[in-house]
């Protein structure tokens, strides 16, 4: 592949994420004490944001069921962070497949590869250590979107990569320094916090770069496909079993969940970051507005 001027800009950011990648990282293996136990009394996530704070079946939880539930929201949160992870590797693989691997663009590809396993570990660490099953995506999504990485492409491919990273890290940075979360909980959450602002940086002008000239009837697909991919990732986020743990049957639990005011406000504040980025990008659009209302990304008209 022939390097053109315009690779100068892509290039030089790639240079400096390199660079940050060798002077800071972690090694959960080594940087997390896998051996503490737990802190009785603790939280896994802040009460506001468990899926079911507010409803009915949140009131006839004890306190110690509101815990429960949290520790396996958050260990289904960071399963199908493992999934998400692993489509996004795959899909940089692709790129790095395709294009000059000796460009820093490539190896910058490959460094936040090798972040990514390193998280997705971190994730399997942690939801073993809480004793929680696996939960990741229910089967027939987690089956559909193996066809990602064969559709994917263009700024929807990575604007969608950033839905995934973005809308974890702004819960993550709200929990990584409450002192009501469980250690272990905010230690994986400031990890992940810091090596995930390269990657954002890395995927925010790959959209940018990606939607320059891009014709109408492109832009619509790209708009659609965005929208689609995003709606899965919320809607996947907490697995309906978690709520078994609690003595809720699965559905009655998942539709408390998406038709409760409060789920819906910790959604829209997930994609606060986000939104106004790939709506300046021109990703936000017809024929794709529905899907961002009902992934909860989006207010309501
Ligand atoms: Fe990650
Ligand atoms: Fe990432």
């Amino acid at each position: 592949m022939t390097r053109t001027l315009g690779d100068a800009g892509r290039e030089k950011t790639a240079e400096r994420l390199l660079k940050s990648s060798a002077n800071k990282f972690y090694d959960p293996e080594v940087d997390i004490d896998w051996d503490a136990p737990l802190v009785e009394g603790k939280r896994f996530i802040p009460e506001e944001r468990s899926s079911l704070y507010g409803t009915e079946l949140w009131d006839r939880l004890t306190p110690e069921q509101r815990i429960e539930l949290g520790k396996h929201e958050m260990a289904s949160i960071a399963t199908n962070g493992i999934w998400f992870e692993v489509i996004l590797m795959q899909l940089l693989l692709k790129e790095v497949d395709n294009g000059d691997p000796t460009t820093s663009h490539a190896q910058y590809a490959l460094t936040e590869i090798a972040d990514e396993c390193r998280h997705s570990t971190m994730f399997a660490r942690m939801s073993n250590a809480f004793g929680c099953p696996h939960y990741g995506p229910v089967k027939w999504r987690h089956r559909m979107a193996k066809i990602l990485p064969v559709i994917g492409y263009g700024p929807a491919l990575y604007g969608s990569i950033l839905i995934a990273e973005e809308i974890l890290d702004r819960l993550q940075r709200e929990q990584m320094n409450d002192p009501e979360i469980q250690p272990l909980v905010r230690m994986v959450n400031r990890i992940h916090v810091l090596e995930e602002a390269r990657h954002v940086t890395f995927a925010r002008e790959e959209v940018t770069r990606r939607i320059k000239g891009m014709g109408k009837v492109e832009l619509a697909y790209q708009r659609w496909l965005i929208a689609y991919v995003s709606w899965h990732i919320t809607r996947s986020l907490i697995n309906p079993y978690v709520y078994k743990a609690v003595g809720i049957r699965p559905k009655e639990g998942y539709q408390a969940a998406l038709s409760n005011p409060h789920f819906r406000a910790t959604l829209l504040f997930s994609g606060e970051k986000i939104m106004p980025f790939l709506d300046e990008a021109g990703l936000v659009g017809a024929p794709g507005m529905r899907l961002w209302r009902s992934a909860g990304l989006l207010p309501n008209k």
